[in-house]
Parts: C-alpha cells; sequence; structure tokens
C-alpha cells in the first residue's frame, strides 16, 4: 500500500497509555475502522501481506470481539467466509470449546461444530497478538473441531511478548509491530 499509506494507517491507531490498567498503552483501532480511507487501505495492507497464498484457505476465522471488526472485512474482500469464535455460552448447540490462560484466571472461547468442515483450512485474524495466549486457542480449537490452522494474521504486534513464538511455527504476518 506504500510508505505514504502505511503512515496514514498508523496515525489513525490511538495509543492510551494506562488503560484499561496502569503500566499498560491500549492500542485502539476504532479510529482506523471509522476512517474511510483507513479501513480501505487497511484491508489492502492485511490483503497484500496474508502469510500464505489466498488460494490456500477456504475460511478465515476471527474471534469476539475486535477479530470480528476486520475478520468478516477480510473475508468479505477476499471472497471467503468468516467462522466466529466466540466466548463461552453465547454459541446454541453443538459447540466445542477450548480454555485459556489470561493475565490472571482463565477464558474460553467456543465455535459451531456443524460450520468446520472435516478438513477445512482456516486462516486466524485478530487486531493484535500480545502473548499469543488467545491466537493460540483459536488455533487448537479448529483443529478439535476438524479443520486445518494454515496460519495467522494480526494488523499489529506487540514487540517484546514473543506472542507470535507461541503459533507452532506456523506462518504469521502482522502489519504493524509497537511495545
Ligand atoms: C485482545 C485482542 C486479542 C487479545 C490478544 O482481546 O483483541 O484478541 O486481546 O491478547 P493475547 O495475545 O495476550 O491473548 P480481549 O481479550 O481484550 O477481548 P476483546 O476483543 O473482547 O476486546
Ligand atoms: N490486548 C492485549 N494487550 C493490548 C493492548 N496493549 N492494546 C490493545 N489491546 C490489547
Amino acid at each position: 500500500i506504500g510508505h505514504e499509506n502505511a503512515e496514514y494507517v498508523v496515525s489513525r491507531i490511538r495509543s492510551v497509555p494506562g488503560f484499561p490498567k496502569e503500566g499498560i498503552i491500549f492500542r485502539d483501532f476504532m479510529p482506523v475502522l471509522s476512517d474511510a480511507r483507513a479501513l480501505r487501505l487497511l484491508l489492502e495492507g492485511m490483503q497484500s501481506a496474508l502469510p500464505v497464498p489466498a488460494d490456500s484457505f477456504d475460511t478465515i476465522a476471527g474471534l469476539e470481539a475486535r477479530g470480528f471488526l476486520f475478520g468478516p472485512a477480510l473475508a468479505a474482500h477476499l471472497g471467503k467466509g468468516f467462522l466466529a469464535i466466540r466466548k463461552a455460552g453465547k454459541l446454541p448447540p453443538q459447540t466445542i470449546g477450548e480454555s485459556y490462560d489470561l493475565e490472571y484466571g482463565t477464558a474460553s472461547v467456543e465455535v459451531e461444530t456443524n460450520l468446520v468442515h472435516p478438513g477445512e483450512r482456516v486462516l486466524i485474524v485478530d487486531d493484535l497478538i500480545a502473548t499469543g495466549g488467545t491466537a493460540k486457542a483459536a488455533a487448537d480449537l479448529i483443529v478439535k473441531a476438524g479443520g486445518v490452522v494454515v496460519g495467522f494474521s494480526f494488523v499489529m504486534e506487540l514487540i517484546g511478548l514473543d506472542g507470535l513464538s507461541h503459533l507452532g511455527g506456523l506462518p504469521t504476518s502482522s502489519l504493524v509491530s509497537m511495545p
């Protein structure tokens, strides 16, 4: 998308020190979404930075909530379907779940089993990777449901947390790196 366009997208990411708690710099993507030019450029950027060729996967999976912002948009852009991975208890049966560790406590995510076809090739999309726990849980869930994870596409990688190294050596891409 070119240097100038990339700078424009990055300029729309808002950084909020001390949110949601002290010591965290929250990276807010809502100003990217709300801006027509930035949103279009971001999707073009994600498309050209795909970690695997577009014809090597069938479906994009995204995580509630912020994976729902860019995942379906990228899927529509690429002519793919979208598979929703939700927080536990939100989807009707039959579902399959996966628990993962957060900084404090644990969380669970679920997918509808009938929507994942055996051997379906899935690209996982999220706005941001920090520790990698969420993305790893999503991948484990897709595999449990009978799918095949081909890679991960993130808008941003938080550097210093080594999140990408927890993803089993699968191909990954991120457009922006920030602390
Ligand atoms: C954020 C972000 C990723 C995850 C990354 O979601 O959208 O999904 O954290 O963190 P990790 O790599 O350390 O697992 P959050 O859990 O805050 O939920 P939200 O999308 O509902 O805001
Ligand atoms: N999720 C985990 N860490 C985050 C951060 N620093 N900004 C936005 N979302 C996050």
